[in-house]
Parts: structure tokens; C-alpha cells; sequence
């Protein structure tokens, strides 16, 4: 386990992998097993991490892939998005929810956030289909899921595909029921720094039976079996390794959520203090997954929110700004055309994260807070 102290100029990380004997021990195991991959993708360990993770989100398919941005990647060719295509999303996001898009060939058509939970606006969602228009990506950003229900009206009322980055949202859930339930399929990173790691990973989960097994194929160069590709496909394998810590971190998880929960609730106690901040909310029906603990100076420009991050920092915590470029305003995805999104881009000026990982001591949350009521102050 990561040492972490407020001496010196040790940092309070953002995030930190949490990662105890059990998983070395795991790691060992199938390293003398000599079994590290498969061929099409599902050797063992993967398959029960599959198995597992499917039960966990109650989803009748769980595929595992190398990343999060290749579980993204899957999903929209699996799904048949292409050239001439074009796909909503928020642009308050990591690029990956985008790219893969682009990287298929689509328009990515980005819409304005709700202020208050920075998530994809369901409102502003219907304004922005065309003819061509295909899918719907929202964002369970910073691990609160997105309002999917009126999305999944919006998308059967126009025969559109709904694909949800959960990337960020493992352990939440929206009107009861995990990320997902109301999408045709959803994407999970395990990236190092996620509340549950295999240092990177992903998994698609679905309960479509033709989209799991063409992405089962897909992940494995299009084939059903060795040297007989059927459809275009990559080698997105998750190796043995990954899965193998992947269990154990998925039991862990609840473990992790709870100390996530308890720290981002101690936080909020201390921050109340101050008129200063919009504190994060988990509004009625959603369970929020803590990934990040998200603040918003309000009233603030840029400079002031970043020299406030800048002070937390030389006091040792690891504040972060999640994400201070919209994606739309990236050199690269300029070229989409110009969008207006005001309320994302004064979110992008404002907000600032702060650790609440399960590795933050209570004592180390109220050095935050008193840090954080200083700064703002
Ligand atoms: C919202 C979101 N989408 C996609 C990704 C991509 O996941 P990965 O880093 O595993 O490729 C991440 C994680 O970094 C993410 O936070």
C-alpha cells in the first residue's frame, strides 16, 4: 500500500491503486501457472473476471479488453458506427469518449452539461439529432451516473443507440440499478488510478447477445477461431495478469466504496463552512462512486480556481482539475465545428478535485477541508 504523510513534500495523490498481498499473491499464481494469455482473448482468469464483473453490474455479458478507451472503441464499431455517422456526448469529459468516435470515422456532436451534476443535459440532447445521428455516449462523470432515463426515451423515440462511459462509476447506481441498465451497452476502465485497478483494463457489459459475441471477435483480430477472421477486428486482449488482479480488486470494491463514501461525506462537513464552494451533489435515486470529489469556485475565473489549486498543492494535496479543456475546444477536435457550450465551459474554469481515496485517513480529510476553507477563504 501507497505511503502517504503530510511531511515534507509528500503529496495526498488524487487517486492511489490500493493494492495488498492478496492481488501480489494472485499475480504469482498465474505467473507459475504459465498461462498469460489466450489466443481469442479468454484464458481462464479472464473468463471468471468476466464472469464476476457481469454479476456484480447484473448484465447478462461482460467482455474484457486491455483498456477502457478500447472497451469505448469496441462498442461503437460493434455497434456499426461509421463514416457519415454522427454521435452526441458531452465534450466535459476524458478525450477518449470522443476519439473513439473520430477514430471510427463519425461526427462527435457535443452537448452542453447540467450544472449541477456536470453531466450530459437531457434537454439540450434532442436539439442536437440529424438524420444522422446514431448514438447517444453519455458520461457517468466523476462516478455520479448521468439522468438515463429521459436519455433512453429520447433515444428509443428516435431508434438510437445509447453507449455509457462508466468508466469512472464502478460500485454506482441510478434509480437502483448499476451503470448500464438503461444503456445498450456500458464501458469501464481499470486504469491505475479507477476505484478498482488492474493497472489498465477495461470491460464492455451488455445484455445484447449478437453486440457481445461480435465484440468478442472483434477483440481478437474478427475471429471465431484462430486464422479465420470474419470481421475487422484488433488484439484488445486483457492478459491474465490484469484479470487476475481484477478479481480480487472487485471483491475489494465495496470495501473501497464505503471509505470513498465516508471521506467525500466528512469532506462535505467541513466544507459546508464556506458560501465559497458548490460542493458536489448525489441527488435522490443515484449513489455516486466518489471517484473524484469535485468542488466548484464559484464566481471564479481561471487564474483565481488555479492558483487556489496551486496552493493546495505546495501544502501537499494532490488537487486536480478535471477537465480544464473541453474537448471541443482541443486543437484536434476543433474541427468538428464550432459549438457554444457555455455552461461546460465555465464548469472547465471552476471546478477542481480533491483526494478522497481509500487511502485518505480521516485525519488527513480534515486537513484538506481546513486547507481547502483557507484557500478559499
Ligand atoms: C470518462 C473516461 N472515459 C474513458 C477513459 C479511458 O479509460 P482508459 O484510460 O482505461 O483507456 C477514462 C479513464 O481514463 C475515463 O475517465
Amino acid at each position: 500500500m501507497q505511503v502517504i504523510c503530510l511531511e515534507g513534500d509528500s503529496l495526498i495523490p488524487i487517486n492511489a491503486p490500493q493494492i495488498g498481498e492478496e492481488e501480489i499473491k494472485a499475480v504469482v499464481k498465474v505467473m507459475k501457472s504459465g498461462v498469460l494469455t489466450h489466443g481469442l482473448g479468454a484464458g481462464p482468469m479472464v473468463t471468471k473476471f468476466e464472469k464476476k464483473f457481469a454479476k456484480f453490474v447484473k448484465a447478462k455479458h461482460a467482455i474484457a479488453v486491455n483498456t477502457g478507451t478500447s472497451a469505448l472503441h469496441l462498442t461503437i464499431t460493434g455497434t456499426g458506427i461509421k463514416h457519415g455517422h454522427e454521435v452526441i456526448l458531452p465534450s466535459f469529459t476524458f478525450v477518449s469518449t470522443a476519439e473513439v468516435i473520430a477514430m471510427a470515422g463519425a461526427k462527435p456532436v457535443f452537448v452542453d452539461i447540467n450544472p449541477e451534476t456536470y453531466n450530459i443535459s437531457p434537454r439540450k440532447i434532442e436539439k442536437a439529432i440529424t438524420k444522422k445521428t446514431k448514438a447517444i455516449m453519455t458520461v457517468d462523470l466523476y462516478g455520479l451516473p448521468a439522468d438515463m432515463q429521459p436519455i433512453r426515451e429520447i433515444a428509443d423515440k428516435h431508434a438510437l443507440t445509447i453507449v455509457e462511459d462508466s468508466c469512472q462509476a464502478h460500485g454506482a447506481s441510478y434509480k437502483r440499478r448499476p451503470p448500464g441498465a438503461f444503456a445498450d451497452a456500458a464501458c469501464w476502465s481499470f486504469y491505475a488510478s479507477k476505484n478498482m485497478t488492474t493497472g489498465e483494463g477495461g470491460m464492455i457489459t451488455t445484455n445484447d447477445d449478437e453486440l457481445a459475441e461480435k465484440m468478442r471477435f472483434m477483440r481478437s483480430h474478427g475471429e471465431k477461431e484462430k486464422y479465420q477472421s470474419l470481421i475487422l477486428g484488433h488484439n484488445y486482449h486483457m492478459p491474465e495478469i490484469q484479470a487476475a488482479i481484477g478479481c480480487i480488486q472487485l471483491k475489494k470494491l465495496p470495501k473501497f466504496s464505503a471509505k470513498r463514501r465516508e471521506n467525500a461525506k466528512r469532506l462535505s462537513t467541513k466544507l459546508r463552512k464556506t458560501e465559497n464552494l458548490q460542493l458536489p451533489k448525489e441527488p435522490r435515486g443515484y449513489k455516486h462512486s466518489w471517484y473524484l470529489y469535485t468542488v466548484r469556485l464559484k464566481d471564479a475565473k481561471r487564474k483565481k480556481r488555479d492558483k487556489t489549486v496551486e496552493t493546495l498543492k505546495q501544502k501537499g494535496i494532490g488537487a486536480q482539475v478535471y477537465y480544464a479543456t473541453p474537448i471541443h475546444l482541443m486543437p484536434y477536435y476543433r474541427k468538428f465545428g464550432k459549438h457554444r457550450l457555455q455552461e461546460t465551459e465555465k464548469a472547465a474554469e471552476q471546478v477542481f478535485s480533491l483526494p478522497v481515496h481509500p487511502g485518505v485517513t480521516a485525519k488527513q480529510i480534515d486537513f484538506i477541508g481546513e486547507s481547502v476553507l483557507h484557500a478559499v477563504a
